[in-house]
């Protein structure tokens, strides 16, 4: 059967891919920004799954004003690395798992979510900066990334946007349909995104360094009070795109520990501010 190992957390923030591309990691804003994944590309080489099953969020990208999918699925063989106004990242097209994926909408849309099916849609930063930071940059010599990606795309830019206590639901459903899937898989779960951050308005610029961190202390220790949360309050102490953190609650709640199983492991948590207009949170948790 296939099982989920281990679930991983880390905001997205174009600049960061910029800074990654253009091979300015090493400048002095950005060194403490990296630093923080040393850790988390060795762990990702020495666990790296056979699948990451990737809950991120499109920002305008292949989605619009025309078409709003809730909870959108990739169940294509492949994603294009889109162009985001200055052409696409150079890094590899993203290679997806069509049989698991397809297994898991046929699962949880069972379980009453209901899910869109996409076979074709670029993907933003929203995915790849996460596996550039987690999975280090493809080099030309070996241009692929390391395992399959499933993408699942949330809304979280347009309202009405998704309940944290649906998110959580959501991502119960889906480690019981990865656990029903009948090929030995071992496969991550990353939730991406956040943290504080507001983009616009009077209020741009936000940071709230003392929610965010009480927000993660509660999110490894008692995920259900979590999802509680209401959008209100991410939106008032997170900022308006600090609602992006709804989405690491589909990754918490697929861990084991939700199901009655034993607490996850915290294997590496790092917090920093400031990168581009965002707080830059990330954390590992491993099923044990
Ligand atoms: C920034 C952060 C985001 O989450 C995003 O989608 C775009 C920009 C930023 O900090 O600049
Ligand atoms: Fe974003």
């Amino acid at each position: 059967m296939a099982h989920i190992s281990a679930s991983v957390y880390t905001s997205h923030v174009p600049a960061i891919g910029a800074t990654i591309d253009l091979g300015k990691t090493t400048e002095p804003y950005w060194r403490p920004v990296f630093a923080g994944y040393d850790y988390s590309r060795q762990w990702f080489k020495d666990h790296t799954p056979d699948v990451i099953f990737m809950v991120y969020n499109d920002h305008a990208t292949a989605f619009s004003l025309d078409l709003i999918p809730t909870f959108a699925i990739g169940t294509g063989a492949e994603f294009a690395v889109a162009d985001e106004g200055f052409g696409p990242r150079p890094v590899p097209t993203v290679i997806g798992h069509p049989e698991l994926a397809s297994h898991i909408a046929h699962s949880v849309i069972q379980q009453d979510f209901d899910l869109t099916i996409v076979n074709k849609m670029p993907v933003d930063h929203g995915l790849t900066v996460p596996l550039s930071l987690v999975c280090g940059q493809p080099t030309r010599a070996d241009f692929h990334w390391p395992c399959p990606v499933i993408p699942f795309a949330v809304n979280v830019v347009q309202y009405p946007v998704p309940s944290g206590q649906r998110c959580f639901q959501l991502g119960q459903a889906i480690r019981r349909a990865v656990e029903s899937y009948d090929q030995n898989l071992k496969v991550q779960i990353w939730g991406t995104g956040g943290m504080s951050h507001q983009l616009q308005g009077a209020r741009a610029g936000l940071i709230n360094r003392q929610w965010d961190n009480a927000w993660l202390d509660q999110l490894i220790a008692d995920p259900a009070a979590t999802a509680r949360t209401p959008h209100i309050d991410y939106v008032r102490e997170a900022g308006s795109e600090g609602i992006e953190l709804v989405m690491w609650l589909i990754a918490r709640g697929a861990m084991a520990d939700v199901a009655g199983g034993p607490k996850p492991k915290v294997k590496h948590r790092f917090y920093h501010v400031p990168a581009s207009n965002t707080a830059v949170g990330h954390l590992i948790l491993e099923n044990t």
